[in-house]
């Protein structure tokens, strides 16, 4: 039975040094709880499942088996770099599932934002499922639930989590972060050689691109939404942005205007850019971008995205909008 409450006597994990400290006691903890058995994961590539799985590749190896579910409403590279990183650095077990089709014709058609993401959910538990089912000899499910998850608190929810798998493939839980803080997982993955793109990636939902390609998804609009997305990243990078901003990314409507491109008329869609601060998610402030940096960015999606024609900067705070379009 795992102990869900956080010790008043735990200290924060601020430095390496308490971080390699956790990281010790955890291994051993997953040792002695797994013994020689198999753990299975649902690995996303985001901070807490990417940590999760870089604690138990150090503790019981080749036992654990990551699954890297591609529902194809990831950001570009993503599925790349959990590959290059797992399977090739760390020499991990990583079963990378491709169900990019399987997704997309699931969606389409599906316009409403929780119908959307209700679609996203059911598939992705049933494509992990699958997966399940084909190995053999699993008993452990491990799982990157944070304490904030624990604790209910703020809108951020617990996607990471794979509930909702039929009875007979219940297995025992293993969750090491249970009592951690988004900022001392942090730590830990720092300390565990995560690459730094990994560690202080900024939030990005569960059910991923598939929210900001407003309305129902089509492959050309999904395709626009990642390249400007991508831009976007790029240029914040490039521009002391990262890891400054809280939340940035683009959106792409379901609606075109025209425009002129070669000295032709042109019928095409807008992309919407939103960069906000927020502590907890519940309130969120504009990022004030630079008119110059937002022209340069202006200028590259319209020049290197195919189908997009204008670039609009969102400048609603939270409250009365929300972080993200739908
Ligand atoms: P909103 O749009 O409600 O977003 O201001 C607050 C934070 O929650 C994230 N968000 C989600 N995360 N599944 C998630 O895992 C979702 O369906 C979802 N919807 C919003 C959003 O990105 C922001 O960080």
């Amino acid at each position: 039975m795992q102990n869900n409450l956080r010790p008043q006597s735990m200290a924060r994990i601020t430095t390496r040094e308490l971080a390699e400290e956790f990281i010790a006691g955890q291994i051993e903890a997953l040792r002695q709880q797994i013994g020689n058995r198999k753990v299975l994961l649902a690995l996303s590539g985001g901070v807490d499942s990417s940590v999760v799985a870089a604690l138990l590749i150090k503790a019981v190896g080749k036992q654990l088996v990551c699954v890297h579910v591609n529902h194809g409403l990831l950001r570009k590279g993503e599925p790349e770099q959990v590959i290059e990183v797992f399977r090739n650095q760390m020499n991990a077990n990583l079963v990378y599932v491709d169900a990019v089709d399987r997704f997309l014709d699931k969606l389409a058609g599906v316009s409403d934002p929780e119908q959307k993401r209700k679609v996203i959910g059911a598939e992705f538990i049933r494509v992990f499922e699958e997966e399940a089912r084909k190995l053999e000899g699993i008993d452990f499910l491990a799982q990157g639930t944070i304490y904030p998850d624990i604790l209910e608190s703020g809108p951020v929810k617990a996607h990471h989590n794979v509930g909702g798998l039929p009875e007979d493939l219940k297995f025992e839980l293993v969750e090491p972060l249970r009592l951690l803080f988004k900022d001392e997982v942090r730590v830990v993955g720092k300390a565990l050689g995560l690459p730094d793109g990994m560690v202080y990636r900024q939030p990005f939902p569960g059910p991923g691109l598939g929210v900001r390609c407003l309305g129902a998804i089509t492959r050309d609009r999904l395709e626009a939404l990642r390249e400007s997305d991508a831009i976007l990243r790029e240029e914040f990078a490039k521009n002391g942005l990262e890891g400054k901003v809280w939340q940035y990314f683009t959106i792409v409507p379901d609606f075109k205007s025209v425009g002129v491109k070669n000295d032709l008329r042109c019928f095409e869609w807008p992309v919407i850019i939103r960069a906000v601060n927020t502590v907890d998610a519940m309130t969120a402030t504009i990022e004030e971008i630079p008119y110059e940096l937002l022209g340069r960015i202006t200028a590259r999606i319209t020049a290197e995205v195919p189908g997009v024609n204008r670039v609009l900067y969102d400048l609603t705070p939270k409250p009365c909008g929300t972080i993200e379009w739908e």
